[in-house]
């Protein structure tokens, strides 16, 4: 009989911080650093933060430090930028790319976020709200952050249909393993619904808000190089449990996927298209 897990959020922070430490650096060298796919919002967040050289800045689950990088450039000697992440190995890489004086990595769950005796002029935050269990909250607290005219930019990626690319397989691995993640895991689609960004930046009490939808594609290569890919990144923490289901299951799982994504298939390579929503709010 499938047992089912109920959600666990020390368990979940776990296995992120897991996770996060050993996929950074294909993260990075594979991802971020190139601006491939979905990173190709990582100007446009900067450019909408519209960056004073003598601003604070906080970028929030900083990662490897993409859209920090850019930022730093542009700061002068004056400014501050603090990029705060849960997990270790992405802060390392991030402190290791990022030349900008005054800039500081924070070792800190975003979702117990506390700061004294600042306020930022611009918080950023791409691809990493979604994870939180509880957005809302996150939203609440750092509106407290920002000084008086301070501006808020957020990146996720939008819903399944819209950004197939993590629901193609995974999708299919929790039809064959029903009970692979607990009920109520934060997905990477939980913020990508028309309107839900809007709603939550609304109800935390932000104002001039505004919703920006933007298209990328990204080409995956042979189905068998996305289901490679796949495994090494984003299922990397669900990897050793799918293995453990046997030969069978992962079978089926790769059948139903390779189905799923013919509809994307152009000369042999699978083009997936890749909406991003990106909310731009002020205190
Ligand atoms: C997809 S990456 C985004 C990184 C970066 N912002 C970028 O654009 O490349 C998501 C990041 O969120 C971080 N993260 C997840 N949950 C977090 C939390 N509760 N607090 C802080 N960081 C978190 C992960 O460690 C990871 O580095």
């Amino acid at each position: 009989m499938n047992q089912v897990l109920t959600f666990d959020p020390i368990k979940y922070k776990i296995t992120t911080i897991s996770n996060w430490n050993k996929v950074a650096q294909s993260y990075h060298n594979e991802w971020a650093s190139i601006n491939l796919g979905p990173f190709g919002s990582t100007q446009q967040v900067v450019d909408l933060a519209e960056i004073d050289v003598e601003d604070k800045v906080l970028d929030i689950a900083c990662g490897t430090g993409a859209v920090s990088k850019i930022i730093g450039k542009i700061l002068g000697k004056n400014g501050i930028l603090i990029g705060c992440d849960i997990a270790f190995n992405p802060l390392k890489i991030a402190s290791q790319e990022i030349k900008f004086q005054n800039f500081y990595v924070v070792e800190m769950n975003s979702e117990n976020m506390s700061f004294s005796k600042i306020n930022f002029d611009k918080i950023v935050c791409q691809y990493g709200l979604m994870f939180f269990t509880n957005p809302l909250k996150v939203l609440v607290n750092i509106r407290e952050y920002l000084s008086e005219r301070g501006k808020l930019i957020i990146a996720v990626h939008g819903n399944e249909d819209k950004a197939p690319y993590f629901s193609s397989i995974m999708r299919n691995i929790i039809k064959h393993i029903p009970n692979i993640r607990q009920k109520g895991s934060p997905s990477v689609h939980s913020l990508g619904e028309d309107g839900i960004l809007e709603k939550m930046l609304a109800d935390s009490n932000y104002s001039n808000i505004k919703i920006l939808k933007r298209n990328f594609v990204y080409n995956a290569g042979s189905f068998e190089q996305y289901w490679n890919d796949y495994m090494d990144t984003t299922a990397n923490s669900l990897r050793e449990t799918i293995k453990d289901c046997g030969e069978n299951t992962i079978e089926k799982i790769i059948h139903d996927s390779e189905i799923e994504t013919r509809e994307y298939l152009k000369d042999r390579s699978i083009i997936f298209p890749w909406e991003v929503i990106i909310a731009v709010a002020e205190r």
